[in-house]
């Protein structure tokens, strides 16, 4: 049987941390406000000057020590992101450029907070077609510069960051066993960023309007996430047959610590089982799986054969589940 199997994680936080009571003193909020009604305590940000890509290249230098391979090993490398530095070149190609992976391909992946598990599935599709052995698989954001810091519905969640994972091709029982993919793009406007694309280019005006930021509906998406993660995460278990028991460690999309703890509630998993960054660096979309995955691996929480479940939720609306035997 081949599987992709992930033989080395990485991650990387910016230094600079804005505390809750940072933000009270930018926007009307409380720490008591944000704690109970999300779980974050402080997010990283970038400093002036640091750049989406500066994050993904430390996480995919930790990732390929971990791995032990070299940068000209890789075969392709997919990075998950909505805060490119730029729009062209991708976040990918410079990356290739950076790390000196002089053979592998390169390209990004939109699918906001999903967007890590998206690319975990395309990689893990590539490598068992047998087009690719080696893939490089980063989920990295800048959120804080695409966050109104004026808006307190938003500007609270989000913060920075980025995690990578090296798949190589397995021929055994470890490696991904599934990954289910949905999305609904209906609900498109319950997260969005309404300018700076081709149907509203930047202008004075979107500027003035502070159309270049985050936008979300909270509450609605609050609950579409529960049904939605409530879904695929029955979907992965049916599909392999597996009891809610039999999972070692859940690691979520750390978007909000209660529909975390409902998805637990739903699994009747303790808490123990759950991987948890939110408190320390709240949203960090495509970045949050990968950030929280390889703190679990480096914590030892970890171990060869456990079976791991990840499921993330985010804008477009998409969805998503992977299942690992580690
Ligand atoms: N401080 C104080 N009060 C606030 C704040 C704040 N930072 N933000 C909102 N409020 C107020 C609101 O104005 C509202 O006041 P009102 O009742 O007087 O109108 C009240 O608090 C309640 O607001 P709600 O939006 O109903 O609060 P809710 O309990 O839903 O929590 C939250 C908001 C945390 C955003 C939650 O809805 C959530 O986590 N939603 C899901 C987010 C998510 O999963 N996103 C997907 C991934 S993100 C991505 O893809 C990039």
């Amino acid at each position: 049987m081949i599987h992709a199997r992930i033989i080395g994680t990485g991650s990387y936080a910016p230094k600079k941390v804005i505390t809750n009571h940072d933000l009270e003193k930018m926007v009307e909020t409380s720490d008591q406000w944000i704690i109970e009604r999300t779980g974050i305590k402080e997010r990283r940000v970038c400093e002036k000057g640091e750049t989406t890509s500066d994050l993904a290249h430390e996480a995919a230098k930790h990732a390929l020590h971990a791995a032990g391979i070299a940068p000209a090993d890789i075969d392709l490398i997919i990075v998950a992101t909505l805060s490119p530095d730029t729009h062209m070149p991708s976040m990918a190609c410079k990356l290739q450029a950076r790390l000196g992976a002089k053979r592998a391909a390169a390209f990004d992946l939109y699918a906001a907070c999903s967007g890590f598990l998206y690319g975990l599935s395309t990689a893990d599709a590539f490598i068992r077609s047998g087009m690719h052995q080696t893939i490089l698989v980063i989920g990295a954001e800048a959120l804080s510069r695409y966050t109104d810091w004026e808006d307190r519905t938003t500007c609270v969640l989000f913060g920075d960051g980025a995690g990578a994972a090296v798949l190589q091709r397995h021929a055994g029982k470890r490696g991904i066993l599934s990954t289910h993919l949905h999305s609904d793009g209906s609900f498109g406007d319950l997260l969005h960023i309404p300018a700076g694309g081709a149907a509203h280019p930047a202008t004075h005006d979107t500027v003035e309007r502070r159309q270049h930021y985050i936008k979300m509906k909270g509450n609605e998406t609050f609950k579409v996430a529960v049904r939605a993660l409530e879904d695929v995460v029955q979907e992965a278990l049916d599909h392999n047959k597996v009891k809610p028991e039999d999972i070692d460690l859940l690691v979520p999309h750390q978007a909000n610590l209660r529909i975390i703890q409902a998805m637990a509630k739903r699994l009747n998993m303790p808490m123990e089982k759950v991987a948890l960054t939110i408190h320390k660096y709240g949203n960090t979309s495509a970045a949050s799986i990968p950030m929280a995955l390889d703190e679990a691996v480096r914590n030892g929480r970890v171990k060869e054969n456990d079976l791991i479940l990840l499921e993330a939720f985010g804008g477009g609306l998409t969805w998503a589940s992977a299942l690992i035997r580690w």
